[in-house]
This record gives C-alpha cells, structure tokens and sequence, in this order.
C-alpha cells in the first residue's frame, strides 16, 4: 500500500493536538517531498507516532519538534533513493551511554511513566517493511 508521508505526520499532529498548542511546544513542519512510502498505514503511523510521542515528553513549553521529510539517498548506497524523514526535538538530546540502549525492550529513563517498548517496536517495524 502507498502511504504519503506528510498525511502520517499530519494524523500523528492531530492525535496528539492537545499537547503541541502553541504556547506548550513549537511545530515547525516542512514537508518538501511528496513522494509515499510502501507499507501498511498502521505500522508507519506507529513508527512515527512512538517518535513524536518521545519528542513531546522529552520538551518543556516553548520547545521546538521539528518534523522534516525530504526526497534523498541512502548513504551506504547512493544508487538507492528514497523518502528521510527528520523527527527532531530541542529537548536534553539522549547520553552516549543511553544511546547505545535505546532500541532494548524494557529500556526506559521515564521510571513507571515509560514501558520502553516505542522505539523497540518501531524498529521492528521499519526492519521487517524495509526487508519487503
Ligand atoms: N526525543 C528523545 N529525547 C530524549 N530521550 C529520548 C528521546 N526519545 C527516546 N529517548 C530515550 O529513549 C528511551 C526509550 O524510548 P522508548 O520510546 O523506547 O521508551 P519510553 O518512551 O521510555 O516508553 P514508551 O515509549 O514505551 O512509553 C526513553 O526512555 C528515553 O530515555
Ligand atoms: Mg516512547
């Protein structure tokens, strides 16, 4: 199924609108591709939305989330050309330490308030579509 990135994003914004207004954090949005991606909505919906999810608490009022999506190439393979999409926040950024972590199951900072699950399942994901 073809899926155009910017209206995931987009979904993604709504469903989590009553913490990203203004006043609490700052969306910056820029959409220069229109290219889709292949996939099953759902899943790519989950990927995107685990990340927005971890930018948002990783803000205090006044951040910046950053969504970029932009026509590109693999960088191992510049042959390979395909959709980046850029989730960024202006939050404390993840420790070397913590770096290495982060795709673990279980692997959470935020104490009862986490399952450490998001990014673990979005890898997943993005490993078995990108095998297809
Ligand atoms: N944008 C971010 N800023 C700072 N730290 C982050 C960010 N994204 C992920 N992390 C770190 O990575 C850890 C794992 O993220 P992950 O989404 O897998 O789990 P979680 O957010 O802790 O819990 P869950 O997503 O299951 O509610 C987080 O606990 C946090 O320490
Ligand atoms: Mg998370």
């Amino acid at each position: 199924m073809e899926v155009k990135i910017g209206d995931v994003l987009d979904n993604v914004l709504n469903f989590y609108g009553p913490a990203i207004r203004p006043g609490k954090v700052i969306v910056e949005k820029r959409y220069d591709s229109k290219d889709v991606i292949r996939g099953f909505p759902s899943e790519i919906t989950q990927v995107f939305s685990n990340l927005v999810e971890n930018a948002l608490e990783a803000l205090t009022p006044g951040g910046i989330l950053q969504l970029h999506v932009l026509a590109s190439r693999d960088w191992r393979n510049p042959t390979r050309c395909g959709v980046r999409v850029y989730i960024a926040d202006n939050g404390p950024g993840i420790s070397g330490e913590d770096r290495r972590r982060i795709f673990e199951p279980f692997f959470t900072t935020k104490g009862e308030k986490g399952t450490g699950l998001g990014l673990w399942v979005a890898k997943g994901i993005v490993a078995s579509s990108s095998s297809e």
